[in-house]
């Protein structure tokens, strides 16, 4: 899960790192009433910046400096309402404007390639990294830090070191490396960002701008990450579906998918695009994998959050039987659509069968005896996938 820039702030605060004093604001007055404490408090000079999950902002117009309060309205009001790079943007941070004498680069990631973690440290910071590494590789210190060890105040010194930052913003730099590391650590993230880090006017060292991503697979011992969850972009169905334990992702395309193992959900989403093309471009309405044990709720549920999707015209259901055979997948078909009916959600659409692994002939039988209506069985992937494709296309 990728945090916003001010709740990546309000997590380096916690842990003591320094970051400039600012508030988020969902319309303009509240960015003139932040600007005015900010100004009672010896800032009058402050910086709007769009809260989106994306890069970039700066050049996208999304960070503006704004000389007064009503400045600062007026910024925020060219601001809300925004795209950038697809994100609209609902919130801004008003925060005091800093004084910088130069920006670096710094950020702690996850290296799955080398199964050790990195520290990314450079003089040539603000600009995106990638540009850095491109035009000026040598100028990008990486620094492995290994899990046993950690990084202590002189290992964080001479990461900033390697990194090319001048004398007098080393021992700001360190303190600040080595909290960001506890954050990276204690907080269980997988990127812990900051671009850029500044060395100010007096001297100091700040974070300017903060990208966190923390480790959905520690949820079960972060429970306050539940709280910074961005539930405003959430897709309803994906929020539905969620609530439901479903793996779900709303795709754009017309036919609803559903499969066991995700895997096999992935490559029939290709196998759906690639015979879609035939047909006047039908594509994937969804990810939908609904794992291992299909029991007759799962699948109903399944088929419910597809269903309520408007834009799905057809489903295809692919199943490969393994642990969970395919009578049982069958059998959770027929009583799904029972359970469908019983809440007034009959299925009425068509659906495409695909059973094949453990059981399938009896798990084909089960559906053929049942004879549902609009579900069609079909006994390859490619050619369940080109028929889900054409009755998409029949009903768009
Ligand atoms: N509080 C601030 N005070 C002064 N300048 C700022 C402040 N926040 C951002 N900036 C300037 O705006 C640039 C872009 O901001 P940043 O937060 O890095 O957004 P992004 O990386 O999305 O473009 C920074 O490199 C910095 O020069
Ligand atoms: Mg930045």
């Amino acid at each position: 899960m990728d945090l916003f820039e001010h709740q990546a702030k309000e997590l380096f605060a916690q842990y003591g790192v320094p970051v400039p004093t600012g508030k988020v604001a969902h319309t303009p007055q509240e960015a003139r009433a932040i600007a005015e404490e900010l100004a009672a408090a010896g800032s009058s000079r402050v910086v709007v910046k769009a809260q989106v999950k994306a890069g970039g902002r700066g050049k996208a117009g999304g960070v503006k400096l704004a000389d007064s309060p009503a400045d600062a309205e007026e910024k925020a009001r060219q601001i809300l309402g925004m795209d950038i790079k697809g994100h609209t943007v609902h919130k801004v941070l008003v925060e005091e404007a800093s004084a910088i004498a130069q920006e670096y680069y710094f950020s702690f990631l996850l290296d799955r390639a080398n199964r050790t973690f990195l520290s990314m440290c450079s003089v040539e910071g603000g600009m995106e990294i990638e540009e850095v590494a491109e035009t000026n590789p040598d100028a990008l210190a990486k620094v492995p830090v290994g899990a046993l060890k950690g990084v202590d105040r002189a290992t964080a010194r001479e990461i900033a070191q390697a990194g090319g930052l001048p004398e007098q913003a080393l021992d700001g730099a360190a303190v600040l490396i080595e909290r960001l590391w506890g954050v990276f650590v204690d907080e269980d993230a997988t990127l812990v960002e900051v671009n850029p880090l500044i060395l100010t006017e007096d001297g100091e060292v700040k974070a300017l701008d903060g990208k966190v991503t923390l480790d959905t697979n520690a949820e079960f011992r972060q429970a306050e990450h539940a709280g910074l969850e961005d539930e405003a972009s959430a897709d309803p169905l994906e929020a539905r579906a969620k609530a439901k334990n479903l793996n779900y992702v709303k795709l754009e395309g017309s036919v609803g998918i559903i499969g066991n193992g995700a895997g096999l959900v992935m490559s029939t989403l290709d196998v759906v695009a690639y015979a879609g093309e035939a047909v006047g471009g039908q594509r994937p309405a969804n990810f939908l994998d609904i794992g291992g044990g299909a029991s007759a709720e799962v699948m109903a549920n399944g088929l419910e959050i597809v269903l309520s999707d408007p834009s799905v015209k057809s489903v295809f259901v692919n199943v490969f039987g393994g642990i969970t055979s395919c009578d049982a997948v069958a059998n959770g078909i027929v009583s799904a659509y029972q359970l469908l009916a019983d809440r007034g959600e009959a299925v009425d659409r068509p659906l495409v069968v695909r059973l094949d692994g453990n059981n399938a002939e009896l798990g084909r039988k089960i559906l053929t005896d049942a004879s549902l209506a609009g579900v069609e069985q079909v006994d390859t992937m490619d050619d369940a996938a080109k028929r889900a494709a054409e009755l998409a296309a029949a009903g768009v």
